[in-house]
């Protein structure tokens, strides 16, 4: 099964040496890549800027802003549909709305910067980009986890939202384990205790490639 994944922060800049963005490591995207490897699947990787090494045998994309790797995806699942897409990378909802093209001065005591939208990639995965295939999104939640998660699970069709919980520092951002909800339509919802991200991600992709099938029972791509 083709499985496309999305790992890790993006960057949009502020002027040639400054940018904003967050505190994703990547790691939960790269153990859902090498799992999905581990199982005997083809897996392109579409991730942020990281400090990890990808795993060889996946088809890399590396991207730095929320607008590349929305094009990246949209070429991806326009030119080769995977069976199974997860987006996991935590990509930045607001960028500077001009680019500073010189290095900004300390000379102002306080300074405003105008934020825009970015382009959001799982909300565009079913319309524009006319994706049918199972689509697993992920919610990084501070407070209301399940409801929060429900509210995105419908707003971008997905087919099941991975909720974690990112107030605490022992999972979710940077940490090696990890916590999740899983939501999916009708307000059902399963719990997934505490792990390291690599036993996690091999069982979200047993889980993930058995709904994938059962979703679309034709031959996999
Ligand atoms: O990378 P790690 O350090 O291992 O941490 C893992 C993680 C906490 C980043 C990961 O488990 C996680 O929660 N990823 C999603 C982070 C996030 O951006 O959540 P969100 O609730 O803001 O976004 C909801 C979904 O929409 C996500 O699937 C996200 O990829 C997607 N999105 C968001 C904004 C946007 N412009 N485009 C998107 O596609």
């Amino acid at each position: 099964m083709h499985v496309l994944i999305t790992a890790g922060p993006t960057r949009e800049p502020i002027d040639p040496v400054r940018f904003l963005s967050n505190r994703s490591s990547g790691k939960m995207g790269y153990a859902l890549a090498q799992a999905a490897l581990d199982a005997g699947h083809r897996v392109t990787l579409v991730s942020g800027p990281v400090h990890l090494l990808p795993p060889p045998a996946a088809e890399l994309h590396v991207v730095q802003t929320a607008q590349q790797m929305w094009q990246t995806v949209r070429n991806i699942v326009t030119l080769h549909p995977p069976s199974l897409a997860i987006l996991s990378a935590a990509v930045a909802d607001y960028r500077p709305k001009f680019l500073q093209p010189e290095k900004i001065k300390k000379n102002a005591d306080t300074i405003t910067l105008e934020l825009e939208r970015t382009p959001d990639i799982l909300g565009s995965m079913r319309q524009p980009f006319g994706y049918q295939g199972y689509l697993a999104g992920f919610a990084a939640e501070t407070q209301n986890l399940i409801h929060h998660a429900q509210t995105k699970l419908n707003r971008k069709q997905c087919d099941v939202i991975i909720a974690n919980d990112v107030s605490r520092n022992d999972t979710g951002f940077d940490s090696d384990q990890n916590e999740v909800i899983l939501c999916f339509p009708g307000d059902h919802v399963e719990a997934v205790p505490m792990q390291s991200k690599h036993d996690l991600a091999t069982l979200l992709i047993q889980r993930l490639v058995n709904l994938a099938i059962e979703k679309s029972p034709s031959p996999p791509s």
